[in-house]
């Protein structure tokens, strides 16, 4: 099963994809992921996203295209992936057509997380993640257990993204609905696109994205 989730900065595409990734068995593929990875690494490509994804601008598109074109034909893709945080522009949408017309793939679903842009300041600016495993929690909606211990690993060191201050947030915003809304349309044609409230809570959000993969044919 291939799919999109599409969504604002902070719409739970990444809590979602990783909770499908785990029921179905298909990979998240999260470009904003591979790029943080990259600037860690000090890559060429780390070195020109690092000030664009600080200022809460978008990558060029020629930098992710190569990016996910390499990324989708892994092994760990076989039985499916979920693309969190691509396309987000036109042209990516059009060069993700071809890549999977090439390699012979098909997508199965589009899914629009559906957030109050009032909402997604609160989510972002709280977001934090544990340094050692990356496993994700938020300070009012999703806590640790025990305060300053991962609940997953252990761990006692947390990291927040640069990128999630709250002036930088409009920018992601403003990137979102000027660049990346105009890609709905795209996949409403094709009759792929399916929105689900992600203004509910996280249990729910999950319940209304199986059902909508459980009407989705196989295939
Ligand atoms: P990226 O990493 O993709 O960030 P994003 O799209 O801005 O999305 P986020 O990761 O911020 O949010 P999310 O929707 O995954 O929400 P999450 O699940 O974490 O991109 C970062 C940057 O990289 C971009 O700005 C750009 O510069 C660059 N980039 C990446 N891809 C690119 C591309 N294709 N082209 C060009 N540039 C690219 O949830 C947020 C918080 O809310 C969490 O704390 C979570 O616990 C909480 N939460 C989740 N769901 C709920 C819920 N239902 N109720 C309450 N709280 C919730």
């Amino acid at each position: 099963m291939n799919l999109i989730f599409l969504g604002p900065p902070g719409a739970g595409k990444g809590t979602q994809a990783k909770i499908l990734e785990e029921r179905y068995g298909i990979a998240q593929i999260s470009t904003g992921d591979m790029l943080r990875a990259e600037v860690k690494a000090g890559s060429a490509v780390g070195l020109q996203a690092r000030a664009v994804m600080e200022a809460g601008g978008l990558v060029s598109d020629d930098i992710i295209i190569r990016m996910l074109a390499d990324r989708i034909t892994r092994p760990d893709c076989a039985r499916g992936f979920i693309l969190d945080g691509f396309p987000r522009t036109v042209p990516q949408a059009l060069a993700l057509d071809s890549m999977l017309a090439d390699q012979n793939m098909h997508l199965d679903a589009v899914i629009e997380l559906k957030v109050d842009d009032e909402a997604l300041v609160e989510r972002i600016a709280g977001r934090f993640t544990c340094a050692t495993c990356g496993a994700g929690y938020h300070d009012s909606y999703h806590p640790t257990s025990v305060s300053g211990v991962c609940d997953k690993c252990g761990g006692a060191t947390f990291i927040r993204r640069p990128d999630d201050k709250r002036e930088t947030v409009a920018a992601r915003l403003e990137a979102y609905h000027q660049q990346t809304a105009p890609i709905l349309p795209h996949y409403a044609a094709q009759g792929r696109l399916h929105s689900v409230d992600g203004m509910a809570d996280m249990a729910d959000v999950t319940r209304q994205l199986v059902a909508v993969l459980d009407g989705v044919p196989a295939g």
